[in-house]
């Protein structure tokens, strides 16, 4: 996964970043680069593989200089080659630029500046960042790095992390952070400074961190850091002091890791889609999947196997297959499918969905399946798991580790995943929908969906307040967001150790309602979609019966408000996609009421991140 690492100062900025850049070995990366200030220019190094590729080319053609940036890639638009690698430079090398994120809108802007004669050297998206600079800083007005990086971003669309550096102002960084593409740290030393995107790049250097917010941009210098909200005004940033121990460093701002994955998954969902979507020509590549059109014309079915959270994924992942790959599928308890003598063929696609990719009842049950003779299949986080050894084709969350018990950036990137697998079945199999390519383009657009939802954290966390004693809850939704009940509810009692029941809501009239009274929250996901109607009908029968209700809906949606006792508004978001946004407010929830019972968060009672006995 994409990592940035910045240094200004007196020593040699080579090392340092090289340093940084191997402390992020871990998250994964198919390419890296350097770019330095020498004598005046802008020296750059970048090379695909392994760190130790561009270390061998720095060793063979060395650059020095005490300004510079740095960059590990995990490939979205563009293949991993040596001219895909971040950083990238502009046409007249007086700019260069590392980023995290995905620019939604890079076409329109390439074919912009491409009218404009500015020649592209890459594929990926993070080069119209660079470009656009450099025209605003030539517009005269603007020979400030600073104001012209903040005139290129106000052009992007997306969450993006951005460093920048320049030949013009040689004392200077410049690090913008919008949304949630990651984070962006700015580590203070004693006449240098340093920026990286995750704590552990940097840690060795400095224990005292800046953290930009959403929208902030600061200028970096050996002896200042200027924080400045986008629209240029004055931020007063607090100084944090990490601790050394590197697995709470890892933990950042946040007091749990749980709050720290729930808030990155616009992060994390990027780099679920980097590299597998080709934007330009509306396609889905999953080569770990190993599927050739011939042997996805033959499967006939898709059985989906998993445990907890990812059981529940698997039923999301359900509609997306149906409804884009026109395949049949079964979701099943990854505890139960072996006790039911399931009817399994070799044109059965058997689906393991596991974050740990080692509980064992997901792993029975993929034997089981091995032995019927199916296609087997994992979507796993755990690089180098079980489940991914034994499948014949599989796909990777990318998620980064996740350690808080509760899962949760590891179920959107699952849901991400199958998203991915349904339009490449469907692409493989020569059964796309006409919709094809927007459902492709719609995948952009949620690392920012996410992002904004996210930034609603306060309103759920006074929502918590309110809620927080009640003992006994139950979550509803219809159609593609029933799941989300389910995990919803799942979620707050993990952590919170409240009664909480998930429910497609057209069930509700068939037992649970016999529960309802005032004493009974009922969380409705209402959203302005297909089933919309009915979940507004499911909340005025749970109001006649006098339960507190809580909506989910979507922006705009004012009717809801006369209906539901409290709302919380998330922004509109193509329905296929829409669990993936509808989600966030419950892990937030749970995450907030947990916080205020007092609850182990990370570690709740009774539960384990990997269950390896049956
Ligand atoms: C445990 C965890 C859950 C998880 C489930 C399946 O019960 O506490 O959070 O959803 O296992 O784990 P897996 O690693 O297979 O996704």
């Amino acid at each position: 996964m994409c990592g940035i690492v910045g240094y200004v100062g007196e020593r040699d900025a080579t090392p340092i970043i090289i340093d940084g850049l191997s402390r992020l070995e871990y998250r994964g990366y198919d390419s890296a680069g350097i770019a330095v200030l020498q004598d005046g220019a802008v020296q750059l190094r970048r090379d695909v593989g392994k760190l130790a590729n561009l270390r061998a080319r720095l060793a063979d053609s060395p650059i020095s200089g005490q300004i510079g940036i740095g960059h590990t890639r995990w490939a979205t638009h563009g293949a991993p080659a040596e001219h895909n690698a971040h950083p990238h430079i502009s046409m007249n090398g007086d700019f260069v630029v590392v980023h995290n994120g995905i620019v939604e809108n890079y076409l329109e802007l390439r074919d912009e500046l491409r009218a404009e004669g500015v020649v592209f050297k890459s594929e990926t998206d993070t080069e119209v960042i660079v470009h656009l600079i450099e025209r605003f800083a030539n517009d005269g007005a603007h020979r400030d790095v600073t104001e012209a990086a903040r005139r290129a971003i106000t052009q992007l669309r997306g969450a993006h992390a951005i460093v920048v550096m320049s030949r013009w102002q040689p004392d200077r960084l410049v690090a913008v952070r919008i949304g949630n593409a990651g984070g962006v740290a700015i580590g203070l030393g004693n006449q240098e400074n340093f920026i990286a995107s995750d704590i552990p790049a940097i840690l060795e250097q400095t224990r005292r961190m800046i953290f930009l917010e959403n929208r902030q941009m600061a200028t970096v210098t050996a002896r200042s850091v200027s924080v400045q909200t986008l629209d240029g005004n004055q931020v007063t940033p607090s100084v944090h002091t990490i601790p050394w121990d590197l697995v709470s460093a890892a933990k950042g701002e946040y007091r749990h890791f749980m709050q720290k994955e729930i808030f990155e998954q616009a992060r994390s969902i990027t780099d679920t889609i980097r590299g597998r979507v080709d934007f330009e020509h509306h396609t889905v590549q999953l080569p770990e999947l190993n599927l050739t059109e011939e042997a996805a014309r033959r499967i006939d079915r898709v059985v989906t196997v998993a445990c907890g959270t990812s059981y529940y994924s698997g039923l999301v992942g359900k509609f997306f297959i149906e409804h884009l790959a026109r395949l049949r599928v079964e979701v099943d308890y990854g505890s139960e499918y072996r006790y039911r003598d399931p009817i399994i063929d070799d044109r059965t696609a058997v689906l393991a969905i596991t974050q740990s990719g080692e509980t064992v009842d997901t792993l029975a049950a993929m034997e089981e399946a091995r032995t019927k003779g199916a296609l087997l299949w994992s979507i796993v986080n755990a690089i180098g798991s079980q489940a991914m050894r034994m499948a014949d084709g599989h796909i990777t969350m990318n998620a980064g580790p996740e350690i808080g018990v509760a899962s949760t950036k590891a179920f959107t990137a699952s849901i991400v995943d199958q998203y991915l697998l349904a339009l490449h079945l469907a692409q493989q199999r020569g059964v796309r929908t006409p919709d094809h390519d927007q459902r492709v383009q719609d995948a952009a657009r949620l690392p920012d969906l996410v992002g904004r939802t996210l930034e609603r954290s306060e309103q759920v966390e006074e929502l918590a307040g309110l809620l927080h004693h009640y003992t006994n809850f139950l979550y509803l939704g219809r159609g593609i967001n029933y799941p989300i009940a389910l995990e919803g509810a799942l979620k707050l009692k993990e952590i919170s150790y409240i009664h909480a029941e998930g429910y497609p809501a057209g069930e509700m009239k068939h037992g649970p309602i016999a529960l309802i009274d005032e004493s009974m929250p009922v969380l409705a996901i209402a959203l302005k979609d297909s089933v919309y109607e009915k979940m507004i009908s499911q909340i005025e029968q749970a109001k006649a019966r006098s339960a507190v209700v809580i909506a989910i809906a979507t922006d705009g949606d004012s009717f809801i408000a006369s209906k539901a006792d409290h709302v919380l508004y998330v922004p509109e978001t193509p329905e296929l996609l829409s669990p993936v946004i509808a989600v966030l407010p419950l892990q937030m929830l749970a995450y907030y009421v947990a916080v205020r019972r007092g609850a182990d968060v990370d570690q709740p009672r009774h539960l384990a991140k990997s269950v390896t006995v049956e």
